[in-house]
């Protein structure tokens, strides 16, 4: 058997969620993350054996049989790195995602993140979207949090003063950015508002909370919303002063062009 805590996914979550603390994204508890792995990897470092079951509260018929690590609730990003199995677990969906077996972790009688239904209900929307996408990020990112005080909450509004703060963001998230009034976190209900909201855009802002990104993998999906946060700091920036100069649109299809994508429909003139 190979020792779990050297295989790449788990290498790979260990340094993002130190990487999202140094990055101020998650304070204390805030923040969690899910990443589907795949049986045959994970096979190679455990028995399978359940250590014990969890309800989830929720069904998911999509995701049973289903094997996840994620983030467990209460537990803080900077101490993931020095225990690992404390504030991370490794569980597998079953009896039509309402039940979840722990095969790992959370080994002071821990259990997954509070936002483990937006978690999964997002999995399962993105899997029809988009197959390749395996990891649901969760943070409090300073800047677009604070956009969301200042500015619409119109998605359309929000999506494009991004894309006009920084020249690279209609390439990182050409669907843009959708967004959730303030609702209570940790229900059902955010999270299959939050579901819905990733059939369209791999980036779901809660307003006055902080933001949901889907990808591929667990840097990508960091990437894109470093991305989106580095375009809200720019916007915090310069909103309170005349603007002198843009990205137009005309520029916006240039570089639709240029890198081979196509922005949300009707989001650019
Ligand atoms: P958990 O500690 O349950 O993961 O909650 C943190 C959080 O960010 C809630 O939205
Ligand atoms: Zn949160």
């Amino acid at each position: 058997m190979k020792d779990i805590l050297t295989a790449p996914f788990m290498t790979e979550m260990i340094r993002t969620t130190t990487n999202m603390y140094a990055h101020g994204w998650d304070e204390r508890n805030g923040g969690n993350i899910s990443l589907l792995l795949d049986e045959a990897e994970v096979k190679e470092s455990l028995d399978m054996t359940p250590i014990r079951t969890l309800e989830t509260g929720f069904e998911a018929l999509e995701l049973s049989g289903k094997i996840f690590l994620v983030t467990g609730t209460g537990k803080y990003f900077k101490n993931v790195q020095y225990a690992p199995d404390v504030n991370l677990g490794i569980v597998r969906l079953t009896e039509n995602g309402t039940k979840a077996e722990l095969l790992w972790g959370y080994s002071d009688g821990g259990r997954f993140t509070s936002e483990f239904p937006a978690h999964m209900m997002s999995h399962v929307a993105r899997m029809k979207v988009d197959p390749s996408n395996r990891v649901v990020m969760h943070c409090h990112p300073a800047n677009l949090l604070a956009m969301t005080y200042v500015h619409d909450l119109d998605e359309k509004a929000f999506t494009r003063t991004l894309w006009q703060m920084c020249t690279e963001c209609i390439v990182v998230f050409p669907d843009g950015v959708n967004v959730l009034p303030w609702m209570l976190c940790g229900t059902n209900e955010i999270g299959i508002a939050t579901a819905k909201k990733m059939e369209t855009a791999r980036l779901v802002v809660w307003a006055q909370h902080g933001i949901y990104g889907a990808g591929k993998d667990l840097d990508e999906t960091f990437g894109l919303i470093e991305t989106a946060e580095k375009a809200a700091e720019i916007y915090l920036k310069i909103a309170h002063l005349p603007l002198v100069n843009t990205i137009t649109d005309e520029q916006m299809h240039l570089l639709e062009a240029r890198f081979g994508v196509k922005a949300r429909e009707g989001y650019l003139n």
